[in-house]
């Protein structure tokens, strides 16, 4: 696939990604997975279908982000407003949920990756809540690390570590504090975050890691999320100046 740069074009297939990811000082992607439902439904197939080939997108794209050497992604997989979601499509979502965190531990020696799941595990019920803490702790010391997302709100967040640091007696506190009582705080704020399915907006994801964060936006539904999509993505990123709020 050709990809525009300017006047010229690079052939993606062709990049050494290793070397752009490299190059680019690119540690975290975050991807914002949209456009399941739709993909289902422009098939004639239920909102669920699009979950399930999503949860293969996921794999795919986990898969080469690790090729590449990206040391760290987080993905949304359920935010503390997908709750209000049909039941059905609710319940579908849990237990794709509860079959990846089963067969991750199968897959741990080709996986090498070391799960975090961000969000208040007390919702998710006893079984999967005592499922996501037994794979953190069975992966902790794999070299990739994967977040994932699940009854997540990034202004949630925000609101937990400021009560935690209250009920800590704290009178004054620093963006450091912030920081290391968040969810993600074995992580760097992610470099670049891709949101899948055409949609402009961040949906309260990683509201306080994304302050300086790349946005990236394509049409793709998530479901066709393929490397060519990725390395565009990636490519994309590495053009960017981030200046960090310098000059
Ligand atoms: C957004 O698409 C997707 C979700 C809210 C759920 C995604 C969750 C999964 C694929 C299961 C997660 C499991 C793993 C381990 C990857 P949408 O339904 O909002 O799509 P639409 O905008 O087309 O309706």
């Amino acid at each position: 696939m050709l990809f525009k740069k300017k006047n010229t074009e690079i052939d993606l297939s062709s990049l050494d990604m290793k070397k752009v990811v490299s190059d680019a000082k690119l540690q975290h992607i975050a991807f914002i997975m949209d456009g399941n439902g739709r993909w289902a439904q422009n098939r004639g197939l239920p909102r669920e279908a699009g979950h399930k080939v999503g949860v293969e997108a996921f794999r795919r794209i986990a898969n080469k982000c690790k090729e590449y050497g990206i040391g760290t992604i987080t993905i949304y997989a359920f935010s503390t407003e997908n709750w209000a979601r049909p039941k059905n499509e609710v319940n579908e979502i849990m237990r794709l949920l509860d079959k990846y965190i089963s067969e991750a531990e199968k897959e741990d020696a080709e996986n090498r990756s070391q799960y975090h799941v961000l969000g208040d595990k007390e919702r998710l019920g006893a079984d999967l809540k005592a499922k996501c803490e037994y794979l953190e702790d069975f992966t902790k010391d794999n070299p990739y690390v994967v977040n994932i997302a699940l009854n997540y709100g990034g202004r949630d967040e925000i609101v937990r570590a400021a009560n935690r640091l209250i009920a800590e007696g704290k009178t004054e506190i620093t963006e450091e504090d912030i920081s290391s009582n968040l969810f993600t705080s074995h992580s760097p704020d992610p470099d670049l975050i891709v949101r899948s399915g055409g949609e402009y907006r961040l949906s309260n994801f990683l509201m306080w890691q994304s302050a300086y964060s790349e946005l990236y936006f394509c049409d793709t539904l998530w479901p066709d999320m393929d490397d060519m999509d990725l390395r565009k993505a990636i490519v994309e990123f590495s053009k960017r100046k981030r200046r960090f709020g310098g000059i």
